[in-house]
């Protein structure tokens, strides 16, 4: 299971990691690295006034339990079996005897199944844990996730501590997908980010909870409820956090919510099947800069005239030739050949950005639009980022098309992330 990676001992890349790596290590400031799904903000650990770092620099509320991230299965089978050496003596007659795995068996199939990768497994916090109880925040469990991303790896390798990481976005705001998303937020307060580029997936990994019965899901992401049916234990998996069913719909008017995941705009998310807002519902989401962000997904098309033949909401028919008019990220986690290219590569990819100046029963405003494309994994890349390059170009509110969580595991991941994003939701 152990990873094998290859660096040119000399290269600077080499250098560069090895330094973030002993930062890692003795350093209480926390170190950003890319993973596949979102920047992470990582410190040691085991080390209290290292994780502390992280909740500083983020201004996280320290009652929120960070992910542990390991390099290899034995990194992570040394925190589960904090007194190893007793257990060896007392148990084995002869010294040879195996030792039981400390991993339970009900993560087996998931690890040799989903790892490395998007998938967080919450495992018992063994007495005498090696972990900061600030990695906990008071849990009696924590979350473990071996990420795919080579940068994280061969870090975490490096550093040869587990590291403590929530996303690197400063609390509240949308999870970091760029090394410059990081940049923007947290500049000041850290002082290392390692720039793989723009994140493979965009959304956080999958939360599973295998401890309790039946099996929860508690953070939908790229992987689906039933591909975690199909693994030995886990056939009876239910969703554990609120899905859409739960959520207090709002007959197209305006309700405040909780925010995470939030820009500084007002986020208007349209759920999937409404209809565009007339130029009345408009009216109210229009303040001061009359300027009006807009994330289209699919049905929607922007085209210039009067208003209300602006947005249209085509037929589901038609809406599948509209082209994505988004670059896409990278599909595939850089190799190391690629690693000097990456590390260079500080920006995300430009949303399009078109402009339309729209007028309409006496209103007068910017309409700003960005749309994702059709393609879900693209949806799932963009999304964060555009909420932050709409947030940069100050508009009042930045009106979401949401799509259907029946179009599967990631679509309902993204939706998840909207909905806590969003301050106001039309739903039907
Ligand atoms: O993709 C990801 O998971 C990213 C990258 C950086 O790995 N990390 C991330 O971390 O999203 P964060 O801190 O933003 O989210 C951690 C999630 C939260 O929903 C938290 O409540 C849950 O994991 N969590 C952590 N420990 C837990 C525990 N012991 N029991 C239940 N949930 C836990
Ligand atoms: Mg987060």
């Amino acid at each position: 299971d152990d990873l094998e990676i290859e660096l040119d001992e000399h290269s600077g890349d080499a250098q560069r990691l090895r330094l973030a790596a002993e930062q890692l290590r003795t350093s209480d400031v926390p170190v950003s690295f890319p993973t596949e799904t979102v920047y992470g903000l990582g410190a040691d650990a085991t080390r209290s006034a290292a994780v502390r770092g992280i909740y500083k620099a983020k201004h996280r509320p320290s009652d929120n339990p960070l992910i542990v991230h390991f390099a290899s299965l034995e990194q992570l089978r040394a925190v589960l079996r904090p007194s190893r050496h007793t257990e060896k003596h007392a148990n084995g007659q002869n010294g040879h005897e195996e030792l039981r795995d400390p991993i339970p068996d009900i993560y087996k199939p998931l690890i040799k199944r989903f790892w490395p990768g998007p998938l967080t497994i919450i495992l018992p916090n063994p007495p005498n844990s090696p972990l900061a109880p600030e990695v906990t925040a008071g849990l009696r469990t924590f979350g473990a996730r071996m990420p795919r991303h080579v940068l994280a790896l061969a870090l975490i390798k490096l550093a040869n501590v587990p590291v403590a990481a929530p996303s690197a976005n400063a609390s509240t705001k949308p999870s970091p997908t760029a090394a410059e998303h990081v940049a923007y937020d947290l500049d000041g307060r850290i002082e290392t980010i390692i720039d793989g580029g723009p994140c493979d997936v965009g959304v956080e990994s999958t939360v599973v909870d295998g401890l309790s019965q039946p099996p929860l899901v508690l953070r939908p992401g790229g992987i689906s409820i039933e591909q975690l049916r199909s693994c030995s234990g886990w056939e009876n998996t239910e969703i554990g956090y609120k899905n859409a069913a739960e959520l207090d719909s709002q007959p197209r008017a305006p309700g405040m919510k909780y925010r995470h995941y939030a820009p500084r705009a007002t986020v208007v998310l349209f759920e999937a099947g409404q209809n565009p807002p007339s130029t009345a519902e408009l009216q109210i989401f229009l303040g001061p800069s009359a300027k009006l962000g807009l994330v289209r997904t699919k049905r929607w098309e922007v085209q210039p005239g009067n208003y209300n033949d602006t947005i249209c909401a085509l037929p589901a028919s038609q809406a599948n030739g509209v082209p994505p008019a988004i670059e896409s990220g990278r599909s595939e986690t850089p190799g190391f050949a690629g690693l000097l290219e990456t590390l260079q590569s500080t920006r995300a990819p430009r949303e399009a950005i078109q402009t339309h100046a729209i007028s309409a029963a006496g209103l007068q405003f910017t309409l700003l639009d960005i749309c994702l494309g059709l393609d879900i994994a693209s949806i799932a890349r963009g999304i964060f980022a555009a909420l932050r390059e709409l947030d940069k170009e100050n508009v009042d509110a930045i009106l979401v098309e949401g799509i259907d969580d029946a179009e599967g595991e990631t679509a309902a991941a993204i939706m998840n992330r909207l909905r806590k994003a969003a301050e106001v939701k039309i739903a039907g």
